[in-house]
């Protein structure tokens, strides 16, 4: 399947009134994606949730994207081929946008194995600092220990066709803004490490 990075036929953009900066001058803080990538159990939606917390609580407007949720509806008629995965991934990168422009904080937890994928939604942003990318890097053993779904074990069965890490690969990001090596770090520490990238970059107003 070829991406369909297009648009319909006879359709024009309508601009908005209410800009991106109106609402975050509303907001009283920037937009901006966080796109965590790791293997499945390597930590991704934990430490997005829990990033999402600290900055709710600090009256930050947020929302996760999470790879297993969105599947069960706006990506649910895909599956996990290369050309699937580019699908869920070029939608996600839309919807990630969609947020942005709203001056909300994305947090997207997706495997992403692909760079292709990973930067094609990057390269739909305007500014570099709308994109913080998070490499939750946790070696396979640890992830298969933990194995919360019961997925490594059937993949490792051969049950599960086109398993990252197991017989589907990884890309690991070559330049991520945040590595959290969460076989080492705690949940907590992690959390700080993003945060910290956050405050670095005049996030608040
Ligand atoms: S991605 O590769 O397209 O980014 P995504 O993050 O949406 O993947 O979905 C990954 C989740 O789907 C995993 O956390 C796991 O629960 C589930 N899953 C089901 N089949 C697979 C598979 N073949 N490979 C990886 N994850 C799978």
């Amino acid at each position: 399947m070829a991406i369909r990075d297009s648009k319909s036929p006879n359709t024009y953009w309508y601009q908005s009134g209410v800009t991106r900066e109106d609402r975050e001058n509303m907001n009283r803080h920037r937009g901006i994606i966080v796109w965590f990538t790791g293997l499945s159990a390597s930590g991704k939606s934990t430490i997005a949730h829990a990033v999402e917390k600290e900055l709710h609580d600090k009256g930050v407007r947020t929302i996760v994207l999470d790879g297993d949720n969105v599947r069960y509806g706006l990506c649910g008629d895909l599956g996990f081929t290369d050309c699937d995965r580019s699908e869920n991934l070029r939608r996600i990168g839309h919807v990630a946008k969609l947020f942005l422009e709203a001056g909300v904080v994305v947090l997207t937890a997706f495997i992403s194995p692909f760079e292709e994928d990973r930067s094609r939604a990057r390269r739909m942003l305007d500014r570099p600092e709308d994109w913080l990318e998070v490499y939750c890097s946790c070696p396979i053993e640890v992830c298969v220990s933990r194995d919360q779904k019961g997925l490594y074990r059937r993949a490792l069965n051969g049950e599960i066709p086109y398993f990252t890490g197991v017989n589907s690969p990884y890309e690991p990001p070559q330049n991520p803004d945040v590595t959290v090596d969460t076989s080492k770090l705690s949940v907590s520490e992690s959390v700080k490490r993003i945060i910290e990238a956050f405050e670095k970059r005049a996030f608040f107003f």
